[in-house]
């Protein structure tokens, strides 16, 4: 279990949770070279490693749509273009979205109406966009910027974890 009162603490606390969840994500995902299972098991641990959350997984790319993954939560939207919603947006753009507030990010698309917070990282193999990892909490701020570097770690030991493998 992790140290709940270290979570809270700025900075420091959270880094080393994600380095402990990035070894522990590593390991989970070293021996199998199957693309759903190690995504499905990666979604699994996510969200049940990190506090807070209703909705963690993937959007896969498929030509110039997302295409929803293996993933933890109530069922989602399956298809959303590039370029819509917080995970359009991280796949345009090739960056992490954080978004303290869906309410006030123009274009969020509501899956579950529970979701006020969503942290989006996208999953970049050698310049190649595969798709996105998608963080959703039902409180408001979930994520702050030590999220998103963690997430950003995490989703890079998931890349690796899928070899060099179609996806
Ligand atoms: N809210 C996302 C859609 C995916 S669900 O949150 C699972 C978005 O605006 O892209």
């Amino acid at each position: 279990m992790h140290d709940l009162h270290g979570w809270h603490n700025a900075g420091t606390g959270k880094a080393d949770l994600y380095r402990d969840l990035a070894h522990g994500l590593a390991g989970l995902l070293a021996n199998e070279d199957d693309t759903v299972a190690n995504l499905a098991n990666a979604a699994s641990f996510i969200y049940h490693e990190l506090p807070s959350l209703n909705w963690a997984g993937f959007y896969i790319l498929r030509d110039s749509t997302l295409v929803l993954g293996p993933f933890q939560g109530r069922p989602a939207c399956v298809r959303i273009p590039v370029g819509k919603g917080v995970c359009g947006a991280a796949a345009v753009n090739r960056v992490a979205v954080l978004v303290p507030d869906v309410h006030d990010f123009p274009g969020h698309i509501a899956c579950d109406i529970a979701s006020r917070s969503e942290l989006v990282v996208p999953l970049i193999r050698d310049g190649v966009l595969l798709g996105v990892l998608d963080l959703d909490s039902p409180l408001p701020a979930r994520f702050d910027a030590a999220d998103q570097a963690g997430c950003e770690s995490l989703a890079a030991v998931i890349v690796r974890g899928l070899g060099n493998r179609p996806v």
